[in-house]
């Protein structure tokens, strides 16, 4: 017996959901602490000019996969791959399976310490100052603890289904992102300081524009960003009904990814150099003093010489990116759920269950093990595991997928140029330009 598979209920539902995904750490911190570093406004063009040359066709390759097939990632790929090479297909798949776990491992790890660094504003404001201080400072304990109440739950949204956990969950929470964000810029933005970091943010240094490392940083943050090669996309865009714009859909959703990280670049360089007028030591060089420091360090030093407001702000700001982590969180986790209940006939609550239980144990290993495998992890995952989804994504698209594939329709494309256009260009131009990045990468490392 067919079972009806569960889908989104309204495309606003489905471009929610999605930008939920998108919009995460990689927009609020990683975005604005990668302009700071890389000459602000030069970044921010770069930035720009990489997501539309190459991580929108990504992303438009990933959901178009998804969409029609209307099947989980690794189902998705095996079908597309049919003709030419099934197991390949399905190797792929399994591979950004993997990916979609390593991308949980670190990620709840970041994202508890962002929901620690919430409660902490709050138990202070409730006078429990002991409490409060072991909240916001570092350690095991507190990651044993932060990571699995946030993998937990990210699984109860999802073990809800798609349309009554995820597309119910991400309608209501973005839009407080968005108020939330708004009233931190605006509050920000009125302290003394502020306008010398809008200026760094805005005008761009162009001398910065053309070093390569630039590009691949660049690159890197908009792969991320997009959610793109690791199936979390594909797996949204096949609960959506068939033959909806996709072309439409996908700018939207890049749009507000790319809207949300320029916001956030509004609000955190700002906020940096208001830290500086206040005397916090920001810049040594004219590279900020610690990534890392910025948000559990620089940021908690301003909020505190805020007063009372600033406990107010430092709770509004890292339940902001909690709120942010957990949307992304949840399209991740639905990556290897999806495939449980589809290839493996899993029942959805055992299969987010059990998969929680999977990402606990990895994510248990890399806090053991921090000082070695954090960084690498999210090395081989945004360096390589990413691109060389993305680049899969683009040959089987453009060349190897045949049943099913409008962009391989010879009558539909002569009929249409601008698909005919857009065809060719997924198909010759960017596999190319992804591989100069790809051996550029390589050869920088
Ligand atoms: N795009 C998310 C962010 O910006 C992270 C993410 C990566 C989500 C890969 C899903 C897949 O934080």
């Amino acid at each position: 017996m067919a079972t009806i598979r569960d889908s989104f209920h309204s495309r606003l539902g489905f471009v929610l959901a999605a930008a939920g995904s998108a919009i995460g750490l990689g927009n609020i911190w990683g975005f604005p602490t990668q302009a700071a570093n890389n000459g602000g406004g030069a970044f921010v063009l770069v930035y720009l000019i990489v997501t539309i040359l190459l991580a929108l066709p990504a992303l438009y390759a990933e959901i178009y996969l998804g969409n029609q097939t209307q099947k989980n990632p690794v189902g998705a790929l095996s079908e597309a791959c049919q003709r030419f090479m099934p197991k390949a297909g399905k190797a792929a798949g399994l591979i950004g399976l993997m990916g979609a776990i390593m991308m949980l491992s670190f990620y709840t790890i970041v994202a508890g310490w962002m929901l620690a660094h919430a409660l902490a504003a709050l138990t202070e404001m409730l006078g429990m100052v002991e409490l409060s201080t072991w909240l916001s400072s570092s350690s095991m304990t507190r990651d044993l603890l932060f990571t699995p109440i946030f993998i937990v739950l990210g699984a109860a949204i999802v073990h809800q289904g798609v349309n009554a956990g995820i597309e119910k969950w991400s309608s209501r929470l973005m839009p407080i992102l968005l108020f939330m964000l708004i009233g931190l810029i605006v509050y920000i933005l009125q302290q003394p300081g502020a306008m010398e970091g809008l200026a760094v943010y805005l005008i761009p240094d162009f001398s910065q524009v053309t070093d390569p490392k630039l590009v691949i940083s660049a690159m890197g943050q908009a792969f991320f960003s997009l959610s793109v090669g690791v199936g979390g996309m594909m797996v949204y865009g096949s609960y959506m009904k068939k033959g909806k714009d996709l072309g439409k859909l996908v700018v939207s959703i890049a749009a507000l990814d790319a809207f949300i990280a320029f916001l956030a670049g509004l609000l955190i360089i700002p906020a940096l150099f208001v830290a500086q007028t206040a005397g916090v030591e920001v810049f040594n060089n004219g590279k900020l003093i610690g990534e890392g420091q910025l948000i559990f360090s620089i940021l908690p030093t301003l909020f505190n010489s805020m007063g009372e407001m600033g406990l107010v702000i430092s709770f509004v700001f890292f339940a902001l990116l909690s709120i942010a982590a957990l949307t992304s969180t949840i399209s991740v986790t639905e990556v290897p759920v999806a495939y449980l209940v589809e290839e493996k006939s899993y029942h959805r609550t055992k299969a987010t269950w059990l998969i929680s239980a999977l990402v606990f144990c990895t994510s248990l290993l890399v806090i053991v093990f921090f000082d070695v495998l954090f960084e690498l992890v999210i090395q081989v995952l945004t360096t390589l595991i990413q691109p060389l989804m993305c680049l899969f994504y683009f040959i089987v698209v453009g060349w190897i997928w045949q049943r099913g594939n409008k962009l391989r329709d010879q009558a539909a494309i002569e009929a249409k140029p601008a698909l005919k256009w857009w065809a060719n260009y997924l198909r010759f131009v960017c596999p190319i330009l992804l591989s100069v990045v790809f051996v550029n990468v390589a050869i920088i490392n």
